[in-house]
């Protein structure tokens, strides 16, 4: 750890001593020559900027958000204003009712498999926030879905370490594009909410390499974060924000991250933290105390290695303030064209809606449909929306449940429908239909109105919240049993879920078509109605497995869910513990899991039908082995999206299933197209003695419609190499 540490304060030691304009390192270090000793400690350690207790007062240059760090304004250094999240500005379990557009949820974002309308997406909340006063989004959430029942699915992106920092980094750089740091979070690990502030996640160095690290390194490569949100649980049994292995040893050394970490709000446990690389602490009222305030100044002040650990600390959070401008572009108040950002969140939502099932073209629906019977979910007030920091409201929800949350905290544990109605969109796509609504709590009057009609769609929600895992996948309240029945009643029964993850589906021969709108966002109705009528072509793909049951998991029963009562705050006991074997999957998460235990999902990776059909005809693999050209072809009469994806199927190490590369590709009826797809070169290599080595032999490519569904192969031959210096050698 020493020496690590002297790398890094040689570092900061290193920059010129005169700033020169655009050199972010040479300003940083110019503004902490001037520091005087007392304000070396005010960009350490910061406040959740909210209201939780009464004697709460929001400093001047303050914005109601998550968290506020103030400035040094005789030195120019603007406070850092924070909001969450990845869909938008969070409206603060109610604190902030000011308009703001929300997103669909991060697994409906992963659905697109589209980096550049990730990019827009961010650059649309990133503008938001800016306009709103904030400088910092706390977004980029990109923990692997290592088990679906995580009541935080919803707020990343995907199963997959390539698909989730391929659309991270680009979700970052469009957030930083407005000036606006964004983070990734949260770093590293943290697949459950279950004993969340305890729980050890424990796994041996290169299975984390090749999961869940290796999205992190592909988001940080790719879009260049200014920061890095250590998570509340611990790896391997150290706190994760007090972890030299991954803060120091991982993010700073191996990666040479430049930007700064700050922690996760109420995850810091002690001072040394500091020596183990975190270098922020966030939302200090919810800590024992405030470490890293007046306790680090004077541990500093007779301590040479927390003296020079601060001024790394101090140069890291300062670089990325000029890197991305925060001072030079300073966040204030400004017009919001609501229009155009309701478009990104619509077409966000429309890509990222998935269709599953679709019978005898069940869907799309046909405008002379004379009796619609729309049963459940709310639809007649609203989409639904997951719970906790992410959530945006905009100006409030259309309806809100309270799920059980007591305190300042009560905000964030309900469940709240956003003001998009999926009935009225309905009825202004079929103005002549009779249309009859019901709210699903009666099976039997559900059924007696889906006999009556020619189409019954229900409208089934799996509610999900931060600090709160789902038991199972099961739909809740009922609602499988309601599905059944209107499905038995009427064959032409549609589905649409309205999912944070995952669910099973017992029902799902009964129907005739099933949709994946996941938490569709503000526009969410409009999006859901564009797809059932046809108005779009839907183009989305599953980001993760659904399994046809919890026994397929890798842990069948969730950890720690027959002992420990989860919130938000709950902490647990004095030295509670939870350990969590991620060893039994290493780094085969999701489908790589299926395949090595040869189960069959209800659902595979990568699965999404279309009102077209599309062939795949050809697969070249280039003579390095990093890229394929393949051909896609519309075979069907309606112009669609396909998604080229590229999976390893065998190694030199036996069988085996990875994503190398994909690519979303917009085809014309009868169109073709030859398109070209790079790799990731670490995916044909495995981690072993700290470096990315591939081993001679054979590799065995296929083009996929899903993780399982292949269609042309090539293999290739290829020689040993390792990664260096970002090349395969
Ligand atoms: C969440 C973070 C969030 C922070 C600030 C925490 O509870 O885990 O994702 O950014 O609160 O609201």
């Amino acid at each position: 750890m020493r020496v690590s540490l002297l790398a890094l304060s040689m570092l900061a030691v290193a920059a010129p001593a005169v700033a020169q304009d655009d050199d972010p390192d040479a300003r940083a270090a110019a503004t902490i020559d001037q520091m005087e000793p007392a304000e070396r400690t005010i960009l350490t350690h910061g406040i959740m900027a909210l209201p939780l207790g009464e004697d709460f007062a929001l400093p001047e240059d303050g914005v109601l958000g998550a968290g506020y760090v103030p400035g040094i304004s005789r030195l120019d250094v603007p406070s850092l204003r924070e909001t969450d999240a990845s869909l938008g500005v969070a409206w603060a379990g109610g604190a902030r009712k000011d308009r703001a557009t929300a997103l669909p949820s991060a697994v409906a974002m992963g659905a697109t498999w589209n980096p550049e309308l990730m990019r827009r997406a961010g650059e649309m909340i990133g503008g938001e926030a800016h306009a709103k006063g904030f400088n910092v989004l706390l977004a980029g959430g990109i923990n692997l879905m290592r088990d679906p029942r995580n009541g935080r699915t919803f707020e990343y992106f995907s199963e997959d370490p390539l698909l989730s920092g391929v659309l991270g980094g680009a979700a970052v750089t469009g957030i930083q594009s407005q000036h606006v740091i964004s983070t990734l979070k949260h770093f590293a690990l943290n697949a459950q909410e279950t004993g969340r502030h305890f729980m050890s996640a424990n796994i041996s160095d290169a299975p984390a390499r090749e999961s869940d690290l290796l999205a992190f390194q592909i988001a940080i490569e790719r879009g260049d974060p200014g920061s890095i949100m250590c998570a509340y649980n611990r790896v391997n049994q150290d706190y994760s924000c007090g972890s030299d292995y991954l803060l120091n040893q991982v993010l700073k050394t191996d990666w040479g991250y430049r930007g700064w970490v700050m922690s996760d709000w109420g995850a810091v446990h002690k001072l040394a933290d500091a020596i183990h690389g975190l270098d922020q602490q966030s939302g200090e009222q919810l800590d024992e105390r405030v470490f890293f305030g007046d306790m680090l100044g004077s541990k500093a002040a007779s301590d040479p290695v927390y003296a020079r650990r601060l001024t790394d600390m101090n140069h890291r959070i300062l670089r990325s303030m000029y890197a991305v401008g925060v001072d030079r572009f300073p966040a204030e108040k400004a017009k919001i064209d609501w229009e155009a950002n309701a478009a990104v969140a619509r077409e966000t939502a429309q890509q990222g809606i998935v269709l599953l099932r679709n019978v005898k073209d069940a869907l799309p629906l046909s405008a002379t449909a004379r009796t619609i019977a729309v049963i459940g979910g709310y639809a007649d007030t609203g989409v639904l929306s997951g719970g906790g920091s992410s959530q945006v409201l905009g100006e409030g929800p259309a309806v809100s449940i309270s799920m059980g949350g007591s305190g300042p905290f009560a905000g964030f544990m309900s469940q709240s429908y956003q003001k998009s109605v999926p009935l009225n969109a309905i009825r202004e796509r079929a103005p002549d239909a009779e249309i009859r609504f019901r709210n699903g709590r009666y099976i039997t009057d559900a059924v007696e109105a889906a006999r009556r009609s020619d189409v019954a769609i229900i409208f089934a929600t799996q509610w999900m919240a931060e600090g709160l895992d789902v038991p199972d996948l099961s739909l809740p309240n009922g609602q499988d049993d309601l599905i059944a029945a209107v499905a038995a009643a009427n064959p032409n029964t549609i589905v649409v879920l309205e999912n944070g993850g995952p669910i099973v589906m017992p029902w799902l021969d009964q129907t005739a078509a099933v949709l994946a709108s996941w938490y569709p966002g503000g526009e969410g109705a409009d999006a859901i109605a564009s797809i059932l009528f046809g108005e779009v072509n839907p183009s989305g793909h599953l980001p993760v497995t659904f399994p046809a049951n919890v026994g397929q998991l890798p842990r069948p029963v969730l950890p720690g869910s027959d002992m420990i009562e989860t919130n938000f705050l709950g902490k647990g006991e004095e030295g509670q513990t939870l350990d969590v074997d991620y060893d039994i999957e290493g780094s085969d998460v999701g489908y790589r899991w299926f395949a090595r235990q040869k189960e069959a999902p209800l659902f595979p990776f990568g699965f999404g039908l279309s009102y077209t059909s599309f062939s795949h005809n050809d697969i070249k693999l280039a003579d390095d082995g990093l890229s394929a050209t393949v051909r896609l072809t519309n075979s069907g009469k309606r112009a669609g999206a396909d998604v080229a994806q590229i999976y390893l199927i065998s190694g030199p190490w036996g069988s085996s299933r990875r994503l190398l590369g994909f690519e979303r590709v917009e085809l014309g009826a009868g169109e073709s197209k030859s398109v070209e797809v790079s790799f990731d070169p670490r995916l044909l290599a495995q981690w072993q003695d700290g470096a990315w080595v591939r081993p001679a032999g054979k590799y065995r490519i296929a083009l996929g419609k899903s993780a399982i569904d292949f269609g042309p192969e090539a293999t290739i031959t290829l020689p040993a190499a390792r990664w260096t210096g970002g090349q395969m050698k």
